[in-house]
């Protein structure tokens, strides 16, 4: 008898967790074939951030903790890679996977590459050609270690070409939208948000680093947000580190309403009844896309290009305040009706990956 496949998935922050909640799903489907043993490095450890997601996604009990915590990146990086090391020594994992562009992402391919083991990497592909940012650093490195490349859109397969890279580079669709298909349906008081704010609301996030670590970025972003709210409702579910930064600034917040981080269901009914998404997370702009949500990135670029297509996201970069609000009201006048192709898959693509990696392993 063929013994099983052993794959080790490494997650350490929160948008890790909606993927692999929809691959181990799959993988349990195919546990004649496969076992999954899960390693969360502990990046982000809030139960906000981190335990309620396990929980409401049902995903496994990772084997361990690496309980790494907040530091710089070299710090984070290097700790992962260092309490990492014995677990694939003593696992012996055929395959590690790993997801996005995080330093839990970085960290887990570098310790994984000096193993025999393969990796993969879901998410590949991704470019904001940006390397002031971190995550484009993450990303770049990752995808050059891996053996399998599982783009979620068709210009990730376009990027890696343009980097030389052709062999496993597979088109699966992304992970996130499976999961908000899967999801969406689940939502149970679909108009509790719209009912509570009178069909009228924008919904914010923010916590990128370029955001938060500069202060006259974030001024501006929170005056910008605070001048809007005279207006329409605005809600922010609260990065634990955005919060720290504001409070210690002491930020005059208005009629801005912040939440607690809210669990990814919550999370997808407050964003499908939105009026306008203003963020600058990757993963919430696909979101909104897929909500037909229009959406301001407030950031210098995106890698998700595809979510700008027919004006429904906008790059709103936060040095330029005044452009900043009109974007706003602009996108608050945004015809829903617009165009909508769907880039991002048929929602079948952890199926793809895990039936790939039978066939290829
Ligand atoms: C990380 C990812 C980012 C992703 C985001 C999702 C990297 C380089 N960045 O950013 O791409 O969009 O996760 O949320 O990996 N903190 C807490 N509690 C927590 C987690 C974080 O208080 O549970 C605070 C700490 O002050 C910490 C800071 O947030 O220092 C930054 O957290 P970190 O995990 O380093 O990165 P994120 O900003 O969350």
């Amino acid at each position: 008898m063929q013994s099983k496949i052993r794959i080790l998935t490494v997650v350490g922050a929160r948008p890790q967790f909606i993927k692999a909640a929809t691959i181990s799903r799959f993988l349990k489907k195919r546990k004649n074939k496969i076992i999954e043993t899960i390693i969360h490095t502990g990046q982000h450890y809030d139960k906000e951030m981190s335990l309620n997601f396990f929980k409401e996604l049902d995903i496994p009990r990772p084997h361990v903790n690496l309980n790494v915590g907040s530091g710089t990146h070299a710090y984070q990086t290097g700790e992962i890679i260092k309490r990492l090391e014995k677990h694939i020594k003593k696992l012996k994992p055929d395959l590690v996977l790993v997801y996005g562009d995080t330093n839990t992402t970085l960290a887990a391919s570098i310790a994984s590459s000096k193993f025999s083991c393969k990796l993969a990497h879901i998410e590949a592909g991704i470019r904001s050609f940006d390397n002031s940012m971190p995550e484009e650093i993450n990303r770049i490195a990752t995808d050059r270690l891996s053996d399998f490349l599982f783009c979620p859109t068709r210009s990730a397969v376009h990027n890696l070409r343009l980097e030389g890279r052709s062999k496993n580079v597979v088109f699966v669709g992304d992970v996130m939208r499976d999961s908000y298909l899967y999801n969406v349906n689940k939502i149970k008081d679909k108009n509790f948000y719209s009912k509570k704010f009178n069909n009228n609301y924008i919904l914010s996030t923010i916590h990128r680093e370029a955001n938060t670590n500069n202060i006259k970025n974030l001024k501006n972003i929170f005056s910008v947000l605070k001048k809007i709210s005279k207006k329409i409702q605005v809600i922010i579910p609260l990065h634990p580190r955005t919060r720290k930064i504001i409070k210690k600034a002491k930020f005059k917040l208005g009629n801005i309403k912040i939440l607690k981080p809210v669990p990814y269901l919550e999370m997808l009914n407050i964003l499908k009844n939105a009026s306008v998404l203003i963020t600058d997370s990757g993963g919430l702009q696909k979101e909104a896309y897929f909500s037909k949500v229009p959406c301001i990135t407030v950031r210098e670029n995106t890698e998700w290009i595809e979510t700008l297509s027919q004006g429904w996201n906008t790059v709103s970069p936060p040095n330029f305040p005044i452009r900043f609000y009109k974007n706003i009201l602009h996108a608050i006048k945004f015809n829903k009706k617009n165009k909508h192709e769907n880039f991002f898959g048929d929602g079948k693509s952890a199926e793809k990956i895990i039936d790939f990696l039978i066939k290829n392993l």
